[in-house]
């Protein structure tokens, strides 16, 4: 049986003979086939995978039949938006995911904007600390979690809404629970987004809710583009000179932002909040081993459809 590691964005090079090791040692032939260009190689190449492991690859309807051995797809990551659930449900191929292995990585990347913001893009200009400033975690899952803990090491004031969560499980973190995203967009300078993109949360982030933010608001987004409702972003940018937004990875309507909004706005050239060896390695690792053990046990821990 053949497990493919198919990464458009390749791993670190310290995680790939990791995982290879671990597909040997369970009998399974590892293949890997990193920086394909076109998403037609990647229909090409799974025709004899019975696993598939990707990061941000586009496993589409058109994948999944063509691979009429698949069994398992495992998204090394955390955010499965690029895997179409139904598809593989159709064809009975599980889908995990691997949570948690690569947030580290994720709360030091929204940390690090935070201060990159803060400091005026170290453009040797004075700057502000985020020492007694107020930081709304929206969503409070693997990512939100570590990314206050970091921010409470800084001196911020934690708050954080999550639908999904007793409030008791955020307070005993020391993080100050709201009950809704008004209370958080309202009282909170910095935002942190974490919510995954979904039917429900596509576009969702929008004026309603960028507007109540406080003065000098900082929207900070390591979690998918999508999630945005450009428009409304867009007007906020324009109706509000103390407002700054950064993500890692370009908004589509990044050429309106060009030149417009100077120094109110950063974007990674790639979506890099993963990209870090430990995450590679981490995430790596335990989709391998899900792998294994869902094709030897049928163990279907972290499976999401
Ligand atoms: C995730 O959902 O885990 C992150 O967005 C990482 O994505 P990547 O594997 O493409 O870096």
């Amino acid at each position: 049986m053949k497990i493919l590691v198919a990464t458009q964005k390749p791993f670190d090079p310290a995680a790939i003979p990791q995982i290879e090791e671990i597909g040997k040692n369970a009998g399974f032939e590892v293949e890997v086939f990193e920086k394909y260009a076109e998403q037609q190689e990647l229909v090409d190449k799974v025709k004899d995978a019975h696993a598939l492991i990707i990061r941000s690859d586009k496993v589409t309807k058109e994948v999944i039949d063509a691979a009429p051995e698949l069994k398992i797809v495992v998204r090394a990551g955390a955010g499965y938006d690029n895997v179409d659930l139904d598809a593989a449900t159709a064809k009975d191929v599980v889908v995990m995911n691997t949570p948690g292995q690569n947030s580290n990585a994720v709360a030091e990347l929204a940390l690090g904007m935070m201060v990159f913001m803060a400091r005026g893009q170290f453009n040797g200009k004075p700057g502000t600390e985020l020492s007694g400033k107020t930081l709304g975690i929206h969503a409070y899952g693997n990512v939100g979690r570590l990314v206050a803990k970091i921010a409470k090491g800084f001196g911020m004031q934690v708050c954080a809404f999550d639908p999904f969560l007793e409030k008791e499980k955020i307070e005993a973190d020391g993080v100050k629970a709201l009950g809704s995203e008004e209370e958080l967009y309202g009282s909170c300078q910095y935002i942190s987004l974490h919510i995954p993109s979904n039917a429900n949360t596509k576009k969702s982030i929008g004026k309603d809710l960028l507007g109540k933010m406080p003065e000098n608001a900082v929207l900070v987004n390591t979690a998918r583009k999508e999630v945005i409702n450009e428009d409304e972003l867009l007007e906020v940018m324009e109706t509000r000179q103390d407002f700054k937004y950064v993500s890692d990875i370009a908004p589509d309507c990044k050429d309106t932002f060009a030149g417009k909004y100077e120094g109110r706005y950063f974007f990674t050239p790639k979506k890099m909040g993963a990209q870090t060896k430990e995450a590679n390695v981490n995430a790596g690792v335990a989709a391998a081993n899900q792998i294994v053990n869902y094709l030897k046990k049928g163990d279907t821990t972290f499976k999401v459809n």
